[in-house]
C-alpha cells in the first residue's frame, strides 16, 4: 500500500477564501479521494497561514488580536472548506507549538551547517507606527511613469519594478507618514549551497515542464540569498538566539504542512519520521498555484535537505481561475468567494466545472457563469443521474430487486473495463480528460437505454423480465460511472450509494456488477441549476467581512464598520480620529424612546454625544464608564441638540441581539488614541 502524504497552500488567515482558494483545494480534494478509492493510505493536510505584517494590520484595524483574528477566519475557512466537500484530513495553524518546534529546530539546522548568514538591510520605516513597511506598504509616485499612488515594489500602470526607496514622494500605508530609511541586521538563508542538490532534483519528474523552464530562469539569473528574518514588530516567532527578529512568514508557512501533520500523528498514532526522513518510501505532494512556485520549488526543498529531512516527491503547480475571462475584480462583481457562492448555489455542480476544466499544466481556467449551468444541467443532470431515474421504476416495479444477470455483459465491461484508464487521468491530473471519457461512456449508456426502451416493453406483462434486465444493465452502468465521479461529486455519489444499497467507495468494486441484490428507492440526486441563481449570486454585495460567529458578532454600528470591511484601505481608517472617552454623566432624552445624551471627557475637552443605546443601558449605570469614540464626526444637528461625535457599539445582524458598547481594558485614560 502506498503511503501518501498531500497538502494544498496554507490560505492565509486575514480575509476570507474565495473561488480561487477553491479550485485548489477541490483539485486536491479529488486527487486524495481518488487514491482513497484505489485503496491507498492518503492522507490530506492544510493549515492557517497566520503569520505575517497584513495580519498583524488586519488585527489592529479589527482592534482584536491576531490571535482572536486568525481564530475567527479559521473557523470561516473551516466551514466554506466543508462546504464545498473538501476533507482534510488535519487542518492545523502555523501559529502553533508544533510549528514553532519544527521552524526553530530547522532553523537551528540550518545555522549549525552554515547556511544562515546575517547581513545589514536597509527599509522604510514608519517612524509614527514604529515599524518597518514590507514594499507593498509603502506607496507613491512611480519612479518610471510617474503614476501616483503606486505600491513600493512595482506599478500596475507601466510594469516597472523597483524598490520602494526609488518612488517619489512615498508614504507608509499604515499611518500616512512618510518613511525613513533605516538599517537593521536580517538573517538569510543561503540558497546557493544547493544549487546543485536542486538541478538534480530538477532532473526527476518532480516538476512540470512548465514549471522547470521557469526554474532554469531562476537558475540562470543566480540563486540569490533568502532573508529570513524581520525586525519587530511582527506577527511571528522569534527567532532562538535573535531578540527582536522573527521568522518572516515564508519560512514557516511550508513548515506548517509539518505542523499540521505532526498533529496528525499524534492524534492516530503515525510516524512522523517515517514519512519525513531522508529515505522515507512515503511520499509527499504539494498542490500549489503558480504564484507560489519559487518558494516550493527553490526555498521549500533546500530548507527540507538542509535539515535532514527528505525533499517533496513532487510540486504539482495549477494556473489562475479568471471568471468570464477576466481576473476576478472586485468592482465588476466578479470577486466571488466561497461564502457567496455557497449562499446561492450549490457545491457539486461547481467541483464537477472544475474538474472538467483542470489539466495536468499552469493554464489558467475559466469560469465562465452561463457554461457552470449548461455544463452541469447537460452532464450531471440530462446525461448521468438520467440513466439511473430512467431505470429505477421499473426495478421498483419488480419488487426492488436486481435481476441476476446482465443482458448485455460486453457493453458492462467496455465501460467497467476502462477504470484504469480512467484513474490514470485522474492520477496524472488530467481531470478534464478524464471527464470526457466518462461522458462518453455516459453516452453509450444512455444509448443502450434508448435503444432498447425498457418504457415500451414493460408495458407488455409479458415482457416486464426484459424491461427489469434492461434496467440492470442501466443501474449497473450508472453505478460504473458514478464510481469514477465519486472523487469529484462526493455527496452525490453518496446518495447514489444509497440508492444502489452499496458504497461507492472503492474504485475496483465495478470489476463485479451487481445482480440479484435489492436496491432502494430512487430519490433525485441532482436538481437543475438555474441561470437565476447566478444573477442573484451576482447581485447580492460581496459580504465585506464574512459575519463573524457570535458572539464576536460585534459590529460597530457607527462608521467604523466601513473601516473595518474587508476592501478598506489602510488610510480610510486613519481618517478616523478614535478615542478613549469617559462618561461624566448620561440622561434620558425627552421625547425620545431611543437616545441618551451623554457627557463625554476625552481627557480635558468635553463632547456631548446623542447614542441609540436607551434600550440596552440605564443611565446611572453609564456614569464613570470608559467607552471608545469617533472624535472626527462632523457635529450633527439633531432635534434634541448637537451631537459631537458617536461612541462604539456591538451589535447582531438584528436588533434583538442588543447593543454593547465598547470599552477599553482597564489602564487606558480618557482622550487616549485607539489605534
Ligand atoms: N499563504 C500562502 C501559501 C503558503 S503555503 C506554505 C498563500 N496564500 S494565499 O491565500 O494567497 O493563496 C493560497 C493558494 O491559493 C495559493 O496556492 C494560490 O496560488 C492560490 N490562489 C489564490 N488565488 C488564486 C486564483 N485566482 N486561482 C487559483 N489559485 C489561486 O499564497
Ligand atoms: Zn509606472
Amino acid at each position: 500500500m502506498r503511503k501518501i502524504l498531500v497538502t494544498s497552500a496554507l490560505p492565509y488567515a486575514n480575509g476570507p477564501l474565495h473561488l480561487g482558494h477553491i479550485i485548489e483545494a477541490v483539485q486536491t480534494d479529488i486527487w486524495v479521494r481518488l487514491q482513497k478509492m484505489l485503496g491507498h493510505d492518503c492522507l490530506y493536510v492544510c493549515a492557517e497561514d497566520a503569520h505575517g505584517t497584513p495580519i498583524m494590520i488586519r488585527a489592529q484595524i479589527e482592534g482584536v488580536t491576531p490571535e482572536a483574528l486568525i481564530a475567527r477566519v479559521a473557523a470561516e475557512h473551516a466551514r466554506d472548506y466543508a462546504g464545498f466537500l473538501v476533507e482534510h484530513d488535519q487542518f492545523h495553524s502555523t501559529h502553533s507549538p508544533e510549528n514553532r518546534k519544527h521552524a526553530n529546530a530547522m532553523y537551528a539546522s540550518l545555522r549549525d551547517a552554515g547556511h544562515i548568514t546575517r547581513r545589514p538591510v536597509r527599509q522604510a520605516y514608519d517612524e509614527s507606527a514604529g515599524m518597518f513597511l514590507p514594499d507593498r506598504y509603502v506607496k507613491g509616485g512611480c519612479p518610471r511613469c510617474g503614476a501616483a499612488d503606486q505600491y513600493g515594489d512595482s506599478c500596475e500602470n507601466c510594469g516597472a519594478t523597483y524598490s520602494p526607496s526609488d518612488l517619489v514622494n512615498p508614504v507608509s500605508t499604515v499611518s500616512g507618514s512618510v518613511p525613513v530609511w533605516r538599517e537593521s541586521d536580517h538573517l538569510f538563508f543561503r540558497l546557493g549551497a544547493f544549487e546543485e542538490m536542486l538541478r538534480d532534483w530538477l532532473a526527476t519528474d518532480a516538476l512540470q515542464p512548465g514549471v522547470r523552464a521557469k526554474l532554469a530562469e531562476w537558475f540562470d539569473a543566480g540563486l540569490k540569498d533568502w532573508d529570513i528574518s524581520r525586525d519587530h514588530p511582527y506577527f511571528g516567532f522569534e527567532i532562538p538566539g535573535e531578540p527582536g527578529k522573527y521568522f518572516y512568514v515564508w519560512f514557516d508557512a511550508p513548515i506548517g504542512y509539518l505542523a499540521s501533520f505532526t498533529a496528525l500523528c499524534r492524534r492516530t498514532g503515525r510516524s512522523f519520521e517515517e514519512y519525513l526522513r531522508p529515505d522515507s518510501r512515503a511520499e509527499l505532494y504539494h498542490f500549489i498555484g503558480k504564484d507560489i512556485s519559487y518558494f516550493h520549488t527553490l526555498f521549500w526543498p533546500a530548507v527540507l535537505a538542509g535539515a535532514g529531512m527528505r525533499k517533496p516527491t513532487a510540486v504539482y503547480v495549477h494556473g489562475f481561475l479568471t471568471v468570464n475571462g477576466q481576473k476576478m475584480s472586485k468592482s465588476r462583481g466578479t470577486f466571488i468567494t466561497a461564502r457567496r457562492y455557497l449562499d446561492h448555489l450549490p457545491a457539486e455542480p461547481l467541483r464537477y466545472y472544475f474538474a472538467a476544466k483542470l489539466g495536468p499544466d499552469l493554464d489558467d481556467i475559466d469560469l465562465n457563469l452561463d457554461d457552470l449551468v449548461a455544463r452541469v444541467n447537460s452532464d450531471i443532470v440530462g446525461k448521468l443521474v438520467n440513466i439511473a431515474s430512467r431505470c429505477a421504476g421499473f426495478v421498483a416495479r419488480a419488487g426492488g430487486v436486481l435481476a441476476d444477470r446482465l443482458p448485455d455483459p460486453v457493453l458492462y465491461e467496455e465501460l467497467a473495463g476502462a477504470r484504469g484508464r480512467i484513474a490514470a487521468l485522474f492520477d496524472a491530473r488530467d481531470y478534464a480528460a478524464a471527464i470526457r471519457e466518462v461522458m462518453l461512456l455516459a453516452d453509450r449508456a444512455n444509448q443502450y437505454v434508448d435503444h432498447h426502451k425498457p418504457w415500451a416493453l414493460a408495458k407488455d406483462p409479458a415482457r416486464a423480465g426484459e424491461a427489469l434486465a434492461i434496467a440492470t444493465q442501466g443501474v449497473n452502468l450508472f453505478r460504473v460511472l458514478m464510481t469514477w465521479l465519486a472523487p469529484v461529486l462526493p455527496g452525490i455519489a453518496q446518495d447514489a450509494g444509497r440508492f444502489l444499497g452499496v458504497p461507492l467507495d472503492r474504485w475496483d468494486a465495478i470489476a463485479t456488477p451487481l445482480l440479484g441484490v435489492r436496491i432502494n428507492e430512487f430519490r433525485p440526486l441532482a436538481t437543475r441549476l438555474d441561470r437565476k441563481q447566478i444573477e442573484a449570486m451576482l447581485a447580492a454585495e460581496a459580504p465585506a467581512t464574512p459575519a463573524p460567529a457570535r458572539p464576536a458578532a460585534a459590529k460597530a454600528t457607527a462608521a467604523p464598520t466601513q473601516a473595518a470591511t474587508m476592501h478598506a484601505d489602510i488610510k480610510d481608517f486613519t481618517k478616523l480620529d478614535l478615542r478613549v472617552a469617559k462618561i461624566t454623566g448620561a440622561a434620558a432624552v425627552d421625547g425620545s424612546d431611543k437616545l441618551l445624551r451623554l457627557d463625554l471627557d476625552l481627557g480635558g475637552e468635553h463632547r456631548t454625544v446623542f447614542s441609540g443605546i436607551r434600550a440596552a443601558y440605564e443611565p446611572a449605570q453609564l456614569t464613570g464608564r470608559l467607552v471608545l469614540m469617533v472624535a472626527n464626526l462632523a457635529p450633527r444637528k439633531m432635534r434634541f441638540g448637537v451631537s459631537e461625535g458617536m461612541v462604539l457599539c456591538a451589535s447582531g445582524d438584528d436588533d434583538a441581539q442588543g447593543l454593547y458598547l465598547l470599552s477599553p481594558d482597564s489602564g487606558a485614560t480618557p482622550g487616549m488614541k485607539v489605534t
